[in-house]
This record gives structure tokens, sequence and C-alpha cells, in this order.
């Protein structure tokens, strides 16, 4: 067992963990937060994305042990008080979901996307969530989900001329 400090939602967290478990494992089983399903054994689906010191990581491909030391955020940690993050906002005003499963990972890859490009083309959105697998919607309102995030977090940017919201 390996003793690891991190920082998960914003609470520091010491655990003894097996070198071997993966941190999707961690946060579902050690930390009780369930948003980050399990979807694939082939690192595929992304319905497991999280974001790693800012950045979303398939957190089935991350160990625990990786993690020690970092800043680890799951789709919970967007809602402290229990308020929609904007993004998440956006997915439940554009129907952006049916089952609901691949959401907290779509919705933390979006957030990872538009903290790196604040207002993407549908393009760019298309290709920042291609890791992410939705069974259900078809994309189409999920991309629109992000375009409209993007417009709500930063009212006053501008996307490149000739695309499509
Ligand atoms: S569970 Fe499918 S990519 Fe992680
Ligand atoms: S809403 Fe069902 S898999 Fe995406």
């Amino acid at each position: 067992m390996t003793r690891i400090e991190l920082t998960v939602n914003g609470e520091q967290r010491s655990a003894e963990v097996e070198p071997r478990l993966l941190l999707v494992h961690y946060l579902r089983e050690t930390c009780g937060l369930r948003a980050a399903n399990v979807g694939c054994d082939t690192t595929s689906c992304g319905a497991c994305t999280v974001l790693l010191n800012d950045v979303s990581v398939k957190s089935c491909t991350v160990l625990a042990v990786q993690a020690a030391g970092m800043s680890v955020t799951t789709a919970e940690g967007l809602a402290p008080d229990g308020e929609l993050h904007p993004v998440a906002a956006a997915f439940r005003q554009n129907h952006g979901l049916q089952c609901g499963f691949c959401t907290p990972g779509m919705v933390m890859a979006a957030v990872s996307l538009l903290a790196e490009n604040p207002h993407p083309t549908e393009e760019e959105v298309r290709e920042g969530l291609e890791g992410n697998f939705c069974r259900c919607t078809g994309y189409h309102n999920i991309v629109a989900s992000v375009l409209d995030a993007a417009d709500v977090l930063d009212p006053g940017g501008t996307r490149a001329a000739g695309v499509s919201a």
C-alpha cells in the first residue's frame, strides 16, 4: 500500500491505496464520488473524464498514486453549493443529454476545452470532444450546449466567422 495526499474537489485527502488502483476507482469507491463513470475497458469512452490540475484526463488511465500531490475535480466539484455550473446548465438548457451516462465526462471535457479555447468553433468542439462517446444524443445537442456555454461564460468573446452555432 502507498500513502497518497491529494486534493479532491477542493478538499485535502489522504489515503492508503494499492499502487495499481485506478484514479476512477479511488474517486468512486474511496471518495464516494460517483459522477465519473466507467463505460469501457479500452480507454475509449471518456465517461470517466475528470480534471487533473485543471486538465481533462480519463481517470481510468491514471493510477491514484499518479495523482498524488495534485488537484482532482469531478463533476460534483463543479457544483459545490448545489448550483449548476454554467456548462452543466447549458447541457440541461440545450437537451445535451438523454440517459446521462456520458454527461459528467462530457461536461468535464467541455470545461477543459473552454478553459483552453473560450470561443471554439463548432468543428473545434467536435474535435475537442472526440474522446468522449455518447450512445444517445447523436452529439448535435452536446455541441450546441458547449457553444451556448461559451457564450454564457464569455459573452463578449467572438468565434471564428462563418461557423454556425
Ligand atoms: S471508462 Fe471509458 S475511457 Fe475511461
Ligand atoms: S446521454 Fe446517454 S450516453 Fe450520452
